[in-house]
């Protein structure tokens, strides 16, 4: 039988995890799914919608109409939609939803690469790799600034720092499957690595737990 991994990316916004899981999933022939996504489409309906973040009966609604096969990445990827999604996501029965979607995502053959909250803590618990993500606030957004111009555009660096913060803080601070490293994650601290050296990080780590497999 053909053997199966699947890869858990945990970390906060911006901390560049969502580049990392795609070469991981290129490199090792996987499916990707940027789970960020899912909420971000909760969030866009409602947002296109005009209800309120906090009605939880609309998205619960919406969280059941997510296709995983049809999200719309450049849609969601606005920010106010990102900010939208943070709010949305404290609610239970939206994860319930949500999380069930990307555990039959991971599931298929061969495995999956997942990124984004609460891969290792809730929706993959079993994956044999697990990495946490992260660099400090202050890289992040600088980080963010250097993409947002790339494209042409323009923003403020305090600006972007405060957001990032305010997300953080709701990320970490929810009570249902709030963002932190699972207990057997290896964490990736890149505030000082290139995104090829990190990378590096995750393949050493990756290639160590596959070793080891096919050792036992
Ligand atoms: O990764 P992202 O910026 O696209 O995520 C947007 C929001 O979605 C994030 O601020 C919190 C929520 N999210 C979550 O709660 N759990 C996940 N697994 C992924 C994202």
């Amino acid at each position: 039988m053909e053997k199966s991994l699947t890869i858990a990316i945990d970390g906060p916004a911006a901390s560049g995890k969502g580049t990392l899981a795609r070469r991981i999933a290129d490199y090792y022939h996987l499916g990707h799914l940027d789970t960020g996504l899912t909420y971000r489409a909760v969030a866009h309906m409602m947002l296109q919608k005009g209800w309120p973040l906090d009605d939880d009966a609309h998205a619960i609604e919406a969280a059941r109409q997510v296709d995983l096969g049809n999200l719309d990445k450049h849609a969601l990827s606005a920010h106010a939609v990102a900010d939208a999604a943070s709010k949305v996501a404290v609610i239970p029965e939206v994860r319930r939803i949500l999380v069930d979607k990307q555990r039959t995502f991971a599931a298929q053959p061969g495995g999956a690469v997942l990124d984004g909250r609460d891969i290792g803590t809730v929706v993959c618990p079993e994956a044999p790799v697990k990495l946490y993500v992260t660099a400090s606030a202050e890289v992040r957004a600088a980080r963010r600034l250097r993409d947002i111009e790339g494209r042409g555009g323009h923003a403020g660096l305090a600006e972007i720092l405060d957001d990032i913060r305010r997300r953080d803080e709701r990320d970490m601070g929810r009570s249902d499957s709030p963002l932190k490293p699972a207990a057997d994650a290896h964490l990736l601290d890149t505030s000082e690595m290139s995104i090829e050296a990190a990378f590096r990080a995750a393949r050493a780590i990756i290639d160590g737990v596959l070793a080891g497999q096919n050792a036992s």
